[in-house]
């Protein structure tokens, strides 16, 4: 077989670099190692910039993420058992995020892609990426026990953090950069109405906590725990009672709770990987680079990384220049770096680190009063997190 882009992972990233290739005309082939239903079953933050829809739209994707999403115009900071609240509207000139869950957008995505009839190979296993150091690349993988070959122009590794794109570049050829934090999320889902109609991020001497929602009548709540602690270990009952703790009183005499259907915990990484092109090989997404959840940043990096790769490819196929696709790395690390900072700098604000002296305890006090009584500190907040430019 051949194609002109092969794409490895149909997840966010996959899938919207996929689509947007197909709406433009370009030849595109997706290998995932599992199934649609394992992909679908992934629980993942759903909060999307404006440059994120706007990828959705011209992906011709978007109609039921404008049916359905909410639209926010702000969150809220608490501390001190008060809400501050961030303007995100106002602050910036009318920009907003919309609230969507991720696995709907991958959904959505799956839906369009299969209406446009190209091809995407589910359960495809050992995908293994060949000769992209030179002009022709190609891509094996089994099925079935039959080994197949993709033979393409570019391959996009869209494989996430533990995919095969990232491990087939040889050491010599590719830098990282990481940062572990001593603590996890422990996430539940319930299908109840959300405490507030915004997201409310919490610093509480007990621990991060996180109210967020996946529509108006699903919640999505976190609380920081250490990395030690056994999701098993936690009843619904004790979840809630340690949210209410960490919330403002009138946000905790006002939480409605529900039987959970989901409840998980997930570690905090900030992670880069340096440059994301290898000769034919592009890395895309999570295969380049992880950021904590707290600045709501992993999808909408994925986005901007097929924004830039897919106007390098389109200018190639278009004009026959290769300026879009040199320039990938760089343009999409020059964002991506912007955004594992803030990712870093509301996680550090905003979470109580085990080792933090009394010192560090003061000044993410006065972070936090700073950002909440200045007009320019609190724009600063809002402009990174409905995203910056592309
Ligand atoms: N061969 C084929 N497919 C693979 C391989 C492999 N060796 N390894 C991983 N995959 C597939 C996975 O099954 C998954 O469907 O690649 C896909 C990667 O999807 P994601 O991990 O979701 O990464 P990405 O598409 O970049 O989306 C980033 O997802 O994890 C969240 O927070 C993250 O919101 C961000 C978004
Ligand atoms: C979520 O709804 O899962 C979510 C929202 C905002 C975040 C992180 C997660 O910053």
């Amino acid at each position: 077989m051949r194609t002109q882009i092969a794409i490895i992972g149909s997840g966010p990233s996959g899938l919207l670099l996929g689509q947007l290739l197909t709406v433009a005309g370009i030849d595109n082939v997706i290998l995932d190692r599992v199934g649609k239903d394992y992909i679908l079953g992934r629980v993942r933050a759903g909060v999307l910039e404006e440059g994120t829809v706007g990828l959705l739209d011209e992906a011709k994707s978007a109609r039921r993420l404008h049916a359905e999403g909410l639209p926010h115009d702000g969150f809220s900071l608490a501390f001190d058992g008060r809400d501050h609240r961030i303007d995100l509207h106002g602050l910036t000139g009318g920009k907003r995020v919309t609230v969507y869950g991720q696995t709907e957008v991958t959904r959505d995505l799956m839906v369009e892609r299969e209406a446009s009839g190209t091809l995407t190979i589910y359960d495809a296993v050992n995908v293994t990426l060949h000769d992209f150091g030179g002009n022709a690349p190609y891509v094996t993988y089994e099925k079935h026990g039959v080994t197949h070959r993709i033979d393409c122009d570019f391959i996009a590794g869209c494989d996430g953090f533990h995919g095969a794109s990232r491990k087939a570049v040889p050491e010599k050829a590719i830098g990282t950069f990481e940062k572990v934090y001593p603590f996890g999320w422990l996430g539940l889902l319930a299908d109840v109405a959300p405490v507030n109609h915004e997201l409310i991020y919490a610093n509480h001497p007990r621990g991060f906590a996180l109210c967020s929602m996946r529509s108006a009548t699903r919640s999505r709540y976190y609380i920081q725990c250490s990395l030690d602690e056994k999701v098993e270990d936690w009843s619904d009952d004790r979840f809630w009672d340690e949210l209410r703790r960490r919330l403002p009183a009138h946000h905790a005499q006002a939480l409605k709770t529900a039987p959970s259907f989901e409840k998980s915990i997930a570690p905090l990484r900030s992670f880069v990987a340096e440059p994301m092109r290898l000769g034919r090989l592009f890395l895309v997404g999570d295969a380049a680079h992880i950021v904590p959840p707290t600045g709501a940043k992993g999808l909408n990096l994925a986005a901007s990384d097929v924004h830039y790769l897919f106007e390098g490819l389109r200018e190639f196929y278009g004009e026959r220049s290769g300026a879009g696709i040199d320039a990938y790395s760089q343009k999409a690390l020059a964002r991506v770096w912007k955004a594992v900072r803030f990712s870093w700098w509301m996680t550090t604000m905003m979470h109580r680190f085990p080792d933090t002296g009394d010192f560090d305890q003061k000044i993410q006090e006065a972070e936090l009063d700073y950002l909440t009584h200045s007009r320019a500190a609190s724009t600063a907040l809002a402009e990174n997190y409905v995203g910056l430019p592309f």
